[in-house]
């Protein structure tokens, strides 16, 4: 087989995963945390085989559902709340988030804590917009785009959302790691991406209850 043959290959089996967990049976409502750290979350695209680790944070947040949704979703307002997000490149033909974005739309984040003191970059997908799901909840997601077609990396991070009552919205936000040519690089990053979910989570809660509705 061919040098070139086997990415190939791997390329064919990564494409088709999403497909065979589509209909994974979870019920992203009943999510937490995960208590123990070495646990993994699964996620729409990638499921729950071959995790490597998550981050992820889980807060109340006092504001309807809707306006943590579209903060969430409004990549052009980061640069107004998000520490660990400062700025998203968005395609030329999105001019206003959330109301333009699109599922597959592909976008640039760029991101400091991951790798201090520098800033780093990375390019992510849209692959979920659900905001009123019959079960109760909300849920958008995204996943890290490596250019390989998943083979270096996969990773895909969902935002959970779940009216608790009173006017309080559940936030769940998690990124799951998966198997990779360059889970080597990425495992030692762990502790600096959770750092970095807890400060967004934080930003998000703060910049939501402090902004009039
Ligand atoms: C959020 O609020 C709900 C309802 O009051 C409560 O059961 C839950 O423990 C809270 N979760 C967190 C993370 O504070
Ligand atoms: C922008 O382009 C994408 C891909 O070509 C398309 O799916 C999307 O609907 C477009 N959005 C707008 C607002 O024109
Ligand atoms: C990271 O980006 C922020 C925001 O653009 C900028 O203020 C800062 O100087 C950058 N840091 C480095 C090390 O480039």
């Amino acid at each position: 087989m061919s040098l070139f043959k086997l990415p190939a290959a791997w390329r064919a089996v990564i494409c088709c995963l999403p497909a065979l967990v589509h209909g994974y049976p979870t019920n992203w409502a009943f999510l937490h945390c995960p208590s123990n750290s070495l646990d993994g979350l699964p996620t729409p695209t990638y499921g729950s085989d071959q995790i490597v680790f998550t981050v992820c944070v889980e807060l109340n947040i006092s504001a309807p559902l809707i306006d943590v949704y579209n903060t969430i979703l409004d990549f052009q307002g980061y640069p107004s709340w998000n520490t660990f997000v400062f700025a998203v490149d968005l395609p030329s033909n999105v001019t206003t988030t959330p109301m333009d974005n699109y599922v597959s739309m592909p976008m640039t984040f760029h991101t400091a804590g991951v790798l201090p003191p520098f800033n780093t970059t990375s390019n992510e997908v849209l692959t979920v917009l659900d905001y009123a799901n019959a079960a109760g909840y909300s849920l958008s997601a995204w996943r890290y785009d490596d250019g390989l077609g998943g083979v270096g990396m996969r990773a895909e991070h969902p935002n959970i959302l779940v009216d608790v009552g009173g006017g309080v919205t559940r936030y769940l936000s998690f990124e799951t790691y998966y198997v990779g040519t360059e889970t080597a690089v990425v495992l030692p990053l762990k502790g600096n991406l959770q750092t970095a979910f807890e400060k967004q989570g934080a930003d998000l809660k703060a910049y939501v209850e402090g902004t009039p509705s």
